[in-house]
């Protein structure tokens, strides 16, 4: 059931992305919406947009309004991925199982593909859309921005970088991962709600839900980097080890980890519990706490 609702969610959002990342017409600039593209449809996992649109459903939103909105979050965290593979970061040759946006396109052209998406985020959030108030729009896109900026994920890219060869508390290392991968996943969750005009107390449960996933997410991320298959998990294994980063494995062991996942996930689920219809969120978390991909 959730992979099926999973996939659905996936084809109406690269459907949607493919149509947003076009150009008005070709004045010889076309390179930049390919390599955009490249990067865009390469086949992530869409975590962050179906969170997103289940949270509009579960709220009892209509998931066609919360559309612009799935598609601009899902645009930064591709951006985030291009700029955060380049060589003056974690300077890696494999995303999302094809060769880096970089290694592609050169370094110029995936700093400017990255760029382009993080615009062409705002602009398909602020389009005209008839089935959101204009007023609850800019509310998105304030939650948006919040979560991608200086105080969210880019904040987040900053400390992961300032940790690089030396050693952390594991509350430091928490502030960096909620930051890092927790605010745009957190920002699904909002998102969902704002669009849905739910209650403070579901936005709240679902916001704890995504907190909870969300760090669960990184730390599985982590181990994958050590345990995964290149092959599957899509990116190089060993980038971190190889670039000095502190992660949950490192100070915390394997074990520990996995017995993290699974109280996290656990504790999303409990999360929940105010949403009638939240198999697929439970699923979901399940899934994520022993994907491998
Ligand atoms: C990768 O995110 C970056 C992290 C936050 C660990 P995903 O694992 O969601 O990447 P895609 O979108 O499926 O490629
Ligand atoms: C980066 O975390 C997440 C962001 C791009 C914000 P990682 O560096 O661990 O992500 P991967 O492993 O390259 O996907
Ligand atoms: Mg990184
Ligand atoms: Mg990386
Ligand atoms: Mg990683």
């Amino acid at each position: 059931m959730v992979e099926q609702r999973l996939n659905q969610y996936c084809e109406s959002v690269e459907a949607a992305l493919m149509k947003y990342i076009q150009p008005e017409r070709d004045l010889g600039h076309t390179k930049i919406f390919e390599a955009a593209r490249y990067s865009a449809m390469a086949g992530g996992k869409r975590i962050r947009p179906a969170l997103v649109l289940e949270f509009c459903r579960v709220c009892g939103g209509d998931i066609e309004a919360a559309m612009p909105l799935a598609c601009a979050l899902e645009m930064i965290h591709t951006y985030s991925l291009i700029h955060d593979d380049l060589p003056c970061m974690d300077d890696d040759d494999l995303r999302r199982g094809k060769p880096t946006n970089h290694k592609v396109y050169g370094e110029a052209m995936a700093v400017l593909a990255g760029d382009g998406l993080l615009n062409l985020a705002f602009e398909t959030a602020s389009a005209h859309n008839p089935k959101l108030p204009p007023e609850v729009q800019v509310q998105a896109i304030r939650a948006l921005s919040r979560a991608s900026g200086m105080d969210g994920m880019i904040g987040g890219q900053v400390l992961d970088m300032e940790a690089e060869n030396r050693s952390i508390t594991l509350e430091e290392l928490q502030t960096l991962q909620s930051l890092k991968t927790g605010a745009l996943l957190k920002a699904g969750a909002s998102l969902g709600c704002i669009a849905a005009r739910a209650t403070k107390e579901q936005r709240r449960a679902a916001e704890t839900y995504a907190q909870k996933i969300g760090l669960a997410f990184q730390i599985r991320d982590d181990m994958l980097d050590i345990e995964g298959d290149a092959a599957v998990f899509g990116k190089p294994i060993g980038s971190d080890a190889e670039n000095g980063k502190s992660t949950y494995p490192s100070l915390l062991g394997m074990e520990k980890c996995r017995e993290l996942v699974d109280q996290l996930t656990q504790e999303a689920i409990q999360a929940l519990a105010c949403f009638e219809d939240h198999e697929f969120l439970a699923e979901l978390a399940k899934m994520l706490a022993g994907r491998i991909k």
